[in-house]
């Protein structure tokens, strides 16, 4: 189909006349914070494989993959077959089906910290149901989470989840309200402590021992810049938990496609509970909460009314359960092993092109995920990453770049690989990259 034709698929309006109906019916012509651009995004009209086209007849080589959820890319046959017999079938009823059951042993198969796996909607209502579930497990009200670190939009891991110098305080990490209106009793219920600090951590964790039921660790945290806990780190949280019967929440929504068993697998830590999403939807809305039993037991109604009760109209949707048994199936050890081949090639191709332009920074790398960052600092720590208002703007110029020169990534200059990728594509990535690159240097 041509680009041309392609405009013809929704109503034929450009992305500034759709724009200009969004925003008399949507709140600033959005729904997606993430997504919002100004003047106004680019609509999207169509996906195939690698590729994403949008209403104005641009095709951009997808690097952004709907933040990381797509891993077989736009409208893989085998997903988009196993959804339309689903949708001829059933799309959704108020009893279960058997689809709920194979996904959640696709997943159990996967590690064996899945004992038990319980579904959401979406990665945040899968972090707001792993803490409920830690809460009714231990009895105890508060949460730990690292400063920075982006865990959904449940309030009480928000907290300080975009301090900066302005506000983060000379000391113990400072608890910020994400929100206008965030309740007090949310702030003084959420720890915040310093990822990667482990003597600072401890001691924040220490004062609040008898209160904490979970700390909440995305082990590979994106936002914080795709650096790994250390060892060091991993296991003084995990011995504070086994010591004080605090809950390990890792948040592995994003984190879990690194390995074919998840980052923890990768890292070789246990956790209590870990939150899934994204990718093991097959590209629909989901999200999971999985972990050992005797945890996961606070959901279950067997014996009358459950310790913390789930309910949710759209919970393990034969829809997003078929998609995501399929895209499971589809990445296996193989593929897994695929993409890590690429992205060490996207990582070195990229790299080589920063070093012969002469531009400072590195690209941090971990399983198909990649991070492009314009600052050669060492980093390991959220305050010690995080860019200062020169290298912010020259990263805003770099995403706005590589969109006009046909590449789409996160905004924070996250790129994530898809199966359906292949080394030419690395190749399309590198001449587009060097040629964004060149103009944000000229306009420097
Ligand atoms: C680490 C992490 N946790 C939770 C979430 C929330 O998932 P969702 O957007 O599906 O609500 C995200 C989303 O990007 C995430 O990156």
């Amino acid at each position: 189909m041509g680009d041309q034709q392609l405009t013809a698929v929704g109503t034929g309006l450009a992305s500034d006349e759709i724009y200009g109906r969004a925003a008399q019916v949507l709140p600033g012509g959005n729904t997606r914070t993430t997504i919002f651009l100004r003047p106004h995004p680019p609509y999207a009209t169509r996906g195939e494989g690698a590729w994403i086209w949008d209403v104005d007849g641009v095709r951009r080589l997808d690097f952004n993959n709907n933040y990381t959820s797509l891993i077989h890319g736009h409208c893989h046959p085998e997903i988009v077959a196993a959804i339309q017999a689903q949708a001829g079938r059933l799309i959704a009823a108020s009893l279960p089906t058997e689809s709920e059951v194979g996904l959640a042993e696709a997943l159990a198969g996967r590690s064996s910290a899945f004992e038990r796996i319980r579904f959401t909607n979406s990665g945040s209502e899968a972090v707001m149901m792993a803490v409920k579930a830690a809460r009714g497990y231990t009895g105890r009200s508060k949460i730990a989470k690292a400063e920075g670190a982006y865990h959904g939009s449940y309030d009480a891991v928000e907290v300080s989840l975009d301090s900066g110098p302005a506000n983060w305080g000379d000391g113990a990490p400072n608890r910020n309200p994400y929100c206008v209106g965030t309740p007090q009793a949310v702030l003084d219920n959420t720890v915040v402590i310093p990822f990667n600090e482990t003597a600072e951590s401890l001691a924040l964790l220490e004062a609040s021992a008898a209160d904490l039921a979970a700390i909440v660790l995305d082990p590979i945290p994106g936002r914080i810049g795709l650096i790994r806990a250390t060892p060091e780190y991993l296991q003084m949280v995990r011995d504070f938990c086994d010591r004080t019967g605090c809950l390990l929440i890792m948040d592995e929504v994003i984190s879990f496609r690194v390995a074919h068993a998840g980052a923890h697998s990768l890292l070789g830590v246990r956790p209590d509970l870990v939150t899934l999403g994204k990718t093991i939807g097959g590209g629909l809305p989901i999200g999971a909460v999985a972990g050992a039993q005797r945890f996961m037991a606070v959901f279950e109604e067997t014996q009358g009314r459950a310790r913390v009760p789930h309910g949710g109209t759209f919970n393990a949707n034969p829809m997003s359960m078929t998609a995501g048994a399929v895209a499971m199936r589809l990445f296996d050890e193989a593929a897994c092993e695929r993409l890590e081949r690429l992205s060490i090639l996207a990582s070195a191709t990229l790299s080589e092109i920063m070093g012969r332009l002469g531009v400072a920074g590195e690209i941090l790398r971990e399983g198909s995920l990649l991070k492009i960052s314009l600052d050669s600092r060492p980093k390991r720590t959220y305050r010690g990453s995080y860019p200062g208002p020169e290298q912010a703007r020259r990263e805003e110029q770099l995403f706005r770049a590589l969109l006009r020169n046909g590449i789409l990534i996160g905004r924070n200059l996250t790129a994530t690989l898809s199966t359906p990728m292949v080394e030419a594509d690395i190749g399309y990535l590198a001449d587009r990259f060097e040629a964004a690159l060149s103009e944000v240097l000229i306009d420097a």
